[in-house]
């Protein structure tokens, strides 16, 4: 049986096992997939002995995203704009290929809900590492406009300079968000402590569709709020975390399988 890991620290609650285990059962791929708990100080070296003996690919989590990305022979265009990479593919010749599928589970998320991006004008929050991740993928969707808007708004501004070359994309002061958009993405890190970013009410409307990264059994911090302040739809990462898994299989095995199986399942069994 063909072997496939996910590597982070820590690892204990990953779902990424359950989910390939689930993907591997409906597609009626044949493989084994496990949780590896890389020291941290020696992320390389768990990798290097796990592809030795006869790893075929490797998801990363955090903290290791960016060491995954330096020691990739090449890299697909994903993972090269996000600096990060979360599948990790040993090529037939020995080399290790990186992809970023971040991003790519989110907008089959948001695809599978709202239908095509086309033409949206996205408002990105964040300007961290899951943001980054993000912005290739919603500009290669057919998206009008983004908008980067973060606390540090420095950080939002170096995002836009990285990405002009791409789409259309500029950062935006708070002050500077006076009216409302078609997508309105979190990424912060702020639903983590239940806290919520300072945000005003003009970029919410009744067409609004909020996405949070962040997911959990009660509705998040982010999503409640937008929900108060009227928009259509607030929508969890539940489905992110699924798509990305999707893609990273799609990446190993060559056949992208079904997300809304286990989805629902994982849904269910959120404590
Ligand atoms: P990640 O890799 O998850 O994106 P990160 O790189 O540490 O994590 O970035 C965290 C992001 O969440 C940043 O954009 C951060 O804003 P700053 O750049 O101003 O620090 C944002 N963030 C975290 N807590 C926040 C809060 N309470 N309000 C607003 N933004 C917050």
């Amino acid at each position: 049986q063909d072997r496939y890991a996910v590597f982070g620290h820590p690892i204990g609650h990953s779902k990424s096992p359950a989910i390939h285990q689930a993907f591997a059962l409906s597609t009626g791929e044949s493989l084994q997939y496990e949780a590896i708990l890389a020291p941290l100080d020696g992320f390389a070296e768990s990798l290097q002995a796990f592809f030795e003996h006869g790893g075929k690919g490797a998801n990363v989590t955090l903290p290791f995203k960016e060491q995954a990305y330096a020691l990739c022979d090449c890299l697909g265009d994903e993972a090269r704009l996000a600096g990060a990479v979360n599948t990790l593919t040993r090529l037939t010749d020995g080399r290790i290929k990186g992809d970023n599928t971040d991003g790519l589970g989110l907008v089959a998320d948001l695809e599978r809900h709202i239908g095509s991006l086309s033409g949206k004008n996205v408002l990105l929050i964040g300007a961290g590492g899951a943001a980054r991740g993000a912005i290739l993928p919603l500009l290669n969707a057919g998206i009008a406009s983004l908008t980067i808007h973060n606390r540090t708004h420095s950080k939002a501004e170096q995002l836009a300079e990285a990405f002009k070359a791409y789409g259309q994309v500029k950062a935006c002061t708070l002050e500077a968000l006076t009216h409302s958009f078609d997508v309105v993405i979190n990424s912060t890190s702020a639903s983590l402590s239940g806290e919520l970013p300072n945000l005003p009410q003009a970029i919410i409307a009744a067409h609004s569709i909020c996405y949070d990264m962040m997911y959990g059994r009660e509705v998040t911090a982010f999503n409640r709020w937008a929900l108060d302040q009227g928009a259509g739809e607030a929508i969890d990462g539940l489905g992110m975390l699924v798509g990305q898994a999707a893609k990273s299989f799609a990446i190993w095995r060559g056949v992208e399988p079904a997300v809304e199986p286990v989805l629902a399942k994982l849904r269910s069994e959120l404590a």
